[in-house]
């Protein structure tokens, strides 16, 4: 099987965002402005990466089809992770968090609606996310999987727990497992959480489940080790958000502990990592093995 990936980029990612659309449309006007901001922040852009992933989990199944849930309920599925994430963004993004102005090239919610509002869009967003889960027209014991994978990584000892680590850790250096347990909660989780979605309703067996677990670990935290590289290195133009950022507030980081190219030569022994971690699989894992490259080769 040989993949095209920028094809299967460009088609994914315009699935995603109808998808996306349709939720976001879905956040029927009120009298206040909180489906606005919602709308706002969902839709201001991302490079969509959790998404992503689920599909290209859920196509592992692709050699059973009969055990594959339909794409259509994967569309959702996917959507929900996004409106997590995009939760989790709008709360960092507060002035009592990273106080940042710009994300997605565009100004943050609070600052085109308050902090109040980005406060509840955020609320919002993350019961939005379950909820959607919930309507899945797919078996129910997958579905209560799906739903508790979510919770778990958006939780206290997922995603919530790792930024509450990050604020704690302001100023103080971290030794590399302190900073990789971090990074594994704040980022790792959401993302391990996408790839066994995506597992999960693309009918892989368990085992074949568990083949994916040092993989997803090994991406999650080279994702948030190529952010590190990204916010000391990239400009805010590229990234669409304020570079420079982790110095300035005193963050540890995979910088701070192992200067830029330090940082750098571990992100390329994460890569390695994971592609050995899909070595028990064939042709089949090409197109994660695409999104894996892409992953840890990204420039925003
Ligand atoms: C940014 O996530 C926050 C981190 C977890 C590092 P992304 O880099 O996926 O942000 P978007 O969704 O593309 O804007
Ligand atoms: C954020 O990490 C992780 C979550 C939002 C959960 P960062 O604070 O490094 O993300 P950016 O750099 O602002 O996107
Ligand atoms: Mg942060
Ligand atoms: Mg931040
Ligand atoms: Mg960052």
């Amino acid at each position: 099987m040989t993949v095209d990936w920028k094809h299967w980029h460009e088609e994914h990612l315009r699935r995603i965002e109808e998808q996306l659309h349709q939720i976001a449309e879905s956040f029927s006007p009120n009298i206040s402005e909180l489906p606005r901001a919602m709308q706002y922040a969902l839709m201001a852009g991302g490079k969509r990466i959790r998404p992503l992933l689920v599909y290209a989990t859920y196509e592992l199944g692709s050699q059973l089809p009969q055990l594959q849930q339909a794409i259509e309920q994967v569309d959702q599925a996917a959507g929900a992770i996004e409106l997590m994430h995009t939760y989790s963004l709008v709360h960092d993004d507060l002035p009592t968090m990273d106080n940042d102005d710009f994300r997605r090239g565009k100004p943050t919610t609070h600052k085109v609606f308050d902090e109040a509002t980005a406060l509840l869009v955020g609320d919002a967003l993350q019961a939005e996310s379950f909820y959607i889960l919930s309507r899945l027209e797919i078996p129910a014991q997958i579905k209560i999987l799906l739903i508790k994978e979510l919770a778990m990584a958006a939780g206290v000892q997922g995603m919530v727990g790792g930024q509450a680590f990050d604020l704690g850790s302001v100023g103080k250096p971290l030794n590399q497992d302190a900073l990789e347990q971090m990074h594994l909660l704040k980022t790792g989780a959401l993302l391990k959480c996408a790839i066994q979605s995506g597992a999960l309703l693309g009918g892989l067996t368990s085992s074949q489940q568990l083949l994916l677990v040092d993989f997803a670990a090994a991406l999650g935290l080279g994702f948030q080790v190529v952010d590190d590289i990204l916010d000391a290195t990239q400009d805010s133009a590229t990234l669409g958000k304020t570079a420079g950022k982790d110095l300035e507030a005193e963050k540890p980081t995979y910088v701070s502990l192992l200067g830029v190219s330090g940082a750098k030569a571990y992100s390329e022994q994460l890569l390695d990592k994971a592609l050995t971690c899909l070595e028990n699989w064939g042709v089949e894992a090409e197109l994660l093995r695409a999104i894996t490259q892409w992953v840890f080769k990204r420039n925003k």
